[in-house]
């Protein structure tokens, strides 16, 4: 059985989630929320897209974090000018805005051929 929690519903095409845990608050996704049902607004978009504010998506380090659904698409480091480039590419166009995408860091390895002798 598939989990459609996160589907969008009312006849909505998207569900955006953006998150208002304490990480992603400290780096402004508080403020970017209204930037964001407003630029929705604006693109005429309001029937389509359903904007929800969440707890932690789980990316904290590259905070503030929004998952847009169908999907899910990650996006990562908004601000509000990324926020109008999602609006107008993807909730609008149907693009995903791959300046935005989650990329993780690479994970730290251990320097090959080293060692700790004295
Ligand atoms: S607080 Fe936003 S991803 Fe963790």
């Amino acid at each position: 059985m598939t989990d459609r929690s996160d589907a969008p519903g009312g006849g909505a095409a998207y569900r955006v989630h953006l998150c208002l845990g304490p990480n992603c608050t400290a780096r402004g996704s508080r403020a970017l929320l209204p930037l964001l049902e407003a630029a929705v607004a604006r693109a005429g978009l309001g029937g389509r897209v359903e904007v929800l504010a969440t707890t932690c998506r789980d990316r904290c380090d590259y905070g503030p974090s929004m998952n847009v659904y169908p999907g899910p698409v990650f996006y990562n480091l908004l601000d509000e000018g990324a926020l109008e480039e999602i609006v107008a590419r993807h909730l609008a166009g149907g693009e995903v805005a791959d300046e935005w995408l989650f990329r993780p860091k690479p994970a730290r390895t251990k320097p090959a051929g080293r060692s700790r002798v004295p």
